[in-house]
């Protein structure tokens, strides 16, 4: 037998070096680099080859690529669905992240269940029994009758189990192993050599895989960057686990758009889709206190009324505090920066605080005229008519410019009751139309929209 070697694999990137170092070389963390065995990696290869040598795989013309195969099933949760691009997409690899509790396990028990109605269905549970398998099926009232369960974690035996199937589900990708490597469950090498398994038993078979996969502390999913690329959609579950309202937002998907979100609801009796999402980013108290504005905001393919939140505090320190959450950091301070020099108000002695309500994540430029009334909310201490909604982006020189889906937009806002709409004049055209449904205020710069939200007094020359 060979001598074991090792060999250090940075658990950041999968580069390998073949003595510790501090810093990885690849990606320039530190700290990152973990020891493997190295001896094991050559079976791993060997394995590889002879596949691919007795699949007989030969170049086929794209006119004789049967279609069929590529309708996609319905996976019995609407929401699921339309984070997935239309359907499950047979022979895909789906990996759902996301922090421990959040409902991972749940949501795949549920789709399981369903598809076993009609097929064969394998539920690998490597991190729970059985039985505990069974509970939550009973818990949720799932007809799982059809639904097969293996509780093992060794990676050959479960690829040996599957007979039929065209559906399985590996909960958790991290709980498995494969006995080519001798390193621990979990680790680099493992995750990566199991998903690449996975990978080639997925596409030579025409079986889908939902696969989990853990996050670490910081939110990233726990493995190689590699595991990511391996994957044909990669899935996040958002929000806070006391939170009953979660999010389900497409990462990358080969086969559907990375912009669609899903909400669901989570309760005792299991996750379902909300397909009312629109109050639910909206508070009770809106339009009371100062420094908040509703906005309607477009992800993926619907819209919805979103209110964000700014706190205003004097800072204690010479450098002000600036705290963002669901908008981007930069895009913050570059608002704050914008009313500071295009309206004068000034935020240097002001610590800033703002937050996207129900946990929602907002990437759009059409936000930032929004963000900028409820700065300027906070900075007047006057709260901005509840019945009002605000949309555009906002650029360096203080200018509104027009956004996509403005139409789509303001449909919203008719839709959920607002009765003025604050929007870029470029976008005048396109909702016209509307003007008998709701009163249209078109701006060219922030300087008017915060006109027209707090006119009597002159907003340059108020102070806190
Ligand atoms: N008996 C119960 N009644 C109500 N809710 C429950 C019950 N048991 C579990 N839950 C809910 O289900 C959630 C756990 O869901 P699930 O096991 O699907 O999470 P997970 O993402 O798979 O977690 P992990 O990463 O630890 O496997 C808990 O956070 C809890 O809110
Ligand atoms: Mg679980």
């Amino acid at each position: 037998m060979a001598k074991s070697k090792s060999i250090y694999v940075c658990s950041e990137c999968g580069a390998q070096s073949p003595q510790w170092l501090g810093r990885c070389p690849s990606c320039g963390k530190f700290g990152s680099l973990v020891e493997e065995i190295a001896e094991t990696a050559a079976p791993a290869q060997k394995a590889q080859k002879r596949e691919r040598s007795t699949t007989g795989n030969l170049p086929v013309p794209l006119s004789l690529v049967r279609e069929e195969s590529l309708k996609r099933i319905s996976s019995g949760i609407a929401e699921l669905d339309t984070v997935l691009g239309g359907g499950i997409v047979p022979g895909s690899l789906v990996l759902i992240g996301g922090d421990p509790g959040i409902g991972k396990s749940t949501l795949l028990t549920e789709v399981s269940a369903h598809l076993s109605k009609a097929q064969k269905v394998l539920y690998v549970s490597a991190e729970e029994s059985c039985m505990q398998v069974k509970m939550r099926c009973s818990r949720l009232k799932l007809d799982s009758s059809n639904l097969l369960l293996l509780n093992e974690t060794c990676l050959e035996d479960i690829l040996e189990s599957i007979r039929d199937e065209k559906f399985v589900v590996i909960d958790s990708v991290q709980a498995v192993y494969t006995s080519e490597l001798s390193s621990a469950a979990g680790s680099v090498a493992q995750v990566r050599e199991c998903a690449g398994k996975l990978q080639r038993v997925a596409k030579s078979r025409g079986i889908t895989f939902f696969i989990v996969g853990h996050v670490t502390k910081e939110g990233a999913l726990a493995g190689p960057k590699v595991l990511e690329h391996i994957m044909d959609t990669v899935l996040y579950f958002e929000g806070e686990r006391e939170e009953n309202f979660k999010i389900l937002r497409a990462y990358k998907n080969r086969f559907g758009s990375v912009q669609e979100v899903g909400v669901f609801e989570m309760t005792g009796e299991g996750i379902y889709g909300v397909s009312d999402y629109s109050g639910i980013f909206l508070s009770e108290s809106r339009g009371e206190a100062a420094g908040s504005c509703v906005t309607p905001a477009e992800t993926g393919n619907r819209c919805m009324m979103v209110e964000l939140q700014t706190l205003l505090a004097k800072s204690s320190y010479g450098l002000p505090r600036r705290m963002s959450l669901g908008i981007d950091y930069n895009k913050l301070v570059l608002l704050i920066a914008v009313l500071e020099k295009r309206c004068g108000l000034p935020f240097s002695n002001q610590d800033v605080y703002l937050n996207a309500m129900g946990g929602i994540r907002l990437n759009e430029p059409a936000v930032d005229l929004s963000v900028c009334a409820a700065l300027a909310s906070g900075f007047h201490n006057r709260p901005v008519d509840k019945d009002t909604a605000i949309f555009g982006e906002v650029g360096l020189t203080g200018e509104v410019r027009g956004v996509t889906f403005a139409e789509k937009r303001v449909n919203e806002c008719i839709k959920m009751g607002f009765s003025t709409v604050i929007f870029p004049a470029k976008n005048v055209k396109s909702v016209q139309k509307f003007a008998d449904k709701i009163s249209l205020v078109p701006v060219r710069t922030v300087g008017q929209a915060l006109q027209k939200l707090f006119p009597r007094r002159d907003t340059s020359a108020e102070t806190n």
